[in-house]
């Protein structure tokens, strides 16, 4: 018989990944969606026909054990989220009513209606966020710090709670930052590689970003949502760290995006008064903005998947270099053919 999987938040990178891998996989893929005035599929638009999209939202439990009722799901896959850190500042209850008891609420539908269903949680390395040792490992302690890291912190351990009081298969992937050609705009890695090509082809002069000196462990999306898929497939439930093992700060990114496309930059100043030139024209390309600044940040995410490597034998398989020219590439080719 076709295992079924409900897949939350189906529309973002992760989820249309995901999809397409359990498609591959030969799973029958419901993909749990929130109505809009304007429908919109988002990242899996072209599944539609391939997977079934239900309706439900992340805060209203009733619809969780409707979508429990229609998918008979094996594996759900809990990507749904406010996700974007920044946000979390001005949505503070939102961002937690979806990130926090939003995972209580499919964790009850679960074991209200099929409680032999397999659990996967999206967790974050944003909970070690002030980090406490370097790398980081799943015997880390947390430190989060951000509305969004101590949503996702309870997220969590409810993850596990559930495990421990019900018996029941949930696991959390502890995911580093993880990118790619769908990524959402707002994203720094995103930003760049967007605004890299916008200049390159003479439709955008400057970009403007935060904390340059912030780093982190970036992977590439199509990498991550195998090792959520392998986790589901083992003997017994645990929590794993998902990471390259190489950590960069947003400057190298932005140096990367642009050498990527022949730009060589020559960097100046600190802090708020750092910004970047053309090297070939002396042409300003980027600068600092405090306004992108956070009220607190997370300086440095540095992962080591050691444990996922040595039990679930998950692998990385796309270089950084690699992400970032196919990221760029993309962006390029998008950003040519708008009118
Ligand atoms: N977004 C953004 N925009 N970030 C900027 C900018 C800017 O203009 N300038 C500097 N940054 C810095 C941020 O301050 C942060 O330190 C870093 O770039 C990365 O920011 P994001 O790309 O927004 O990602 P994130 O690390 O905050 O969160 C992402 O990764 C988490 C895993 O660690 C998200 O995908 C989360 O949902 C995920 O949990």
């Amino acid at each position: 018989m076709k295992k079924s999987a409900l897949i939350t938040g189906v529309n973002g990178q992760d989820g249309s990944y995901l999809a397409e891998l359990l498609l591959e996989k030969g799973y029958k893929v419901y993909g749990l969606i929130r109505r809009k005035s304007v429908v919109d599929y988002g990242n899996s638009t072209h599944l539609v026909g391939k997977i079934e999209f239900l309706y439900g939202d992340m805060t209203d439990l009733t619809s969780l054990i409707r979508a429990m009722k229609i998918s008979e799901a094996d594996e759900v896959y809990n990507l749904a989220a406010q996700s974007f850190v920044a946000t979390s500042w001005e949505q503070p209850v939102a961002t937690a009513d979806i990130d926090a008891v939003g995972v209580t609420n499919m964790l009850e539908a679960i074991r209200v209606v099929r409680p032999a269903c397999r659990f996967y949680q999206a967790s974050t390395s944003e909970m070690f966020g002030l980090v406490q040792e370097v790398p980081q490992s799943e015997s880390t302690p947390f430190y989060p710090r951000s509305p969004y890291g101590v949503a996702k912190l309870y997220g969590h351990w409810i993850t596990k709670n559930y495990r421990e009081s019900f018996g029941m298969y949930a696991c959390s992937g502890i995911l580093f930052n993880h990118e790619s050609e769908r990524r959402g705009l707002e994203f720094v890695t995103r930003k760049i590689t967007d605004a890299a090509a916008r200049i390159k082809l003479g439709k955008q002069d400057l970009l403007e970003l935060g904390n340059m000196d912030a780093k982190r462990d970036w992977g590439h999306s199509k990498d991550y949502v195998r090792a959520m898929w392998l986790m589901l497939q083992q003997d017994e439930a645990d929590d794993y760290v998902i990471a390259t093992g190489e950590t960069r700060s947003v400057r190298d990114f932005v140096n990367a995006a642009f050498t990527a496309l022949d730009i060589e930059l020559e960097w100046h100043g600190t802090g708020a008064e750092e910004y970047a030139t053309n090297k070939a024209d002396g042409k300003t390309l980027v600068k600092v903005n405090p306004k992108f600044f956070r009220p607190a940040e997370v300086e440095l995410l540095l992962g080591n998947p050691a444990k996922a490597e040595a039990k679930l034998g998950w692998k990385r398989e796309i270089s950084f270099d690699e992400m970032v020219s196919r990221m760029v590439k993309a962006d390029l080719e998008r950003v040519q053919n708008e009118r």
